[in-house]
């Protein structure tokens, strides 16, 4: 599915945004996360059991794909999956292809251009539904979240990683200067000024754990458990669309 130029070219953390610091992102998310961002892939990929299904191979959807790491990251975990990846940003998927390839996981991975809004996919198409980093950068997560629950299958399982305000506490208080301090000025210095004040300003922004776990329940998803990684500076949410929900039932 290709983006008109208006829906890419939407405000801050939209496809356009991201097609700017592309060359320099995976660079940029090490620094900025000391390394973390991997290891927090990793554990929400270990996260989906892709046991439970009748589809063979299992089929995974990563939402806001970017440049590829966790499609990568499940193919690595899960042999058997097949991974299809989405995001609003050419640059970034154009980018995270090439990786795939390196990785040689040209095979089972294949990453298009799209839209979270309307996923171009039929209901219940999908054994697991990721989204890394990405709900933040979506102004109408609600709906986002709504398209996730449809085309994950009755039983399938919901994964999303998203940044957050660090807990309280001495290390708490040392992550949050890192994240309002030193994330911005390194960003800025080595990509846009403005790209990384956005960073910063929406981790702030997006709501505590008890809220999104609200919000996701409202969008049709149940059995919500959350996991705070590295004190709360990047959280797990892992769920299931509500059996009762007509946007999860077996029709
Ligand atoms: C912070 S990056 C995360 C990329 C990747 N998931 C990762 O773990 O590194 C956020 C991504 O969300 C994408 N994005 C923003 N709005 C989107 C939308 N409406 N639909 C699909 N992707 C979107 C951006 O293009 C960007 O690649």
């Amino acid at each position: 599915m290709v983006l008109t130029e208006a829906e890419r070219v939407r405000g801050d953390g939209s496809g356009a945004m991201f097609d700017r610091i592309a060359a320099r992102y995976d660079v940029l998310n090490r620094l900025i996360s000391l390394g973390g961002d991997r290891r927090w892939r990793r554990i929400a990929a270990e996260a989906l059991a892709l046991d439970g299904g009748t589809r063979r191979p299992p089929r995974v959807l990563d939402v806001a794909s970017g440049t590829g790491d966790l499609a990568i990251e499940i193919a690595r975990r899960h042999p058997g999956a097949a991974v299809q990846g989405i995001d609003a940003s050419l640059g970034m998927t154009e980018i995270g292809r090439r990786k795939v390839d390196r990785a040689g996981f040209g095979d089972r991975i294949t990453l298009d251009a799209g839209n979270a809004l309307e996923l171009p996919f039929s209901d219940h198409s999908f054994d697991a539904v990721t989204i890394a980093f990405g709900i933040r950068n979506i102004p109408d997560r609600d709906r986002a979240l709504r398209e996730i629950t449809r085309v994950t299958r009755p039983g399938g399982r919901v994964a999303i990683l998203e940044a957050g305000e660090p807990s309280a506490g001495l290390t708490g208080a040392l992550a949050r200067f890192h994240i309002h301090v030193v994330v911005p000025f390194v960003g800025g210095l080595l990509a846009g000024a403005e790209e990384y004040r956005y960073l910063e300003r929406s981790i702030r922004a997006f709501p505590p754990v008890s809220e999104f776990v609200r919000t996701m329940a409202a969008a049709g998803l149940e059995e919500v458990e959350t996991r705070s990684l590295t004190f709360g500076v990047c959280n797990l949410f892992l769920a299931r669309p509500a059996a009762a929900s007509p946007l999860g039932a077996d029709t």
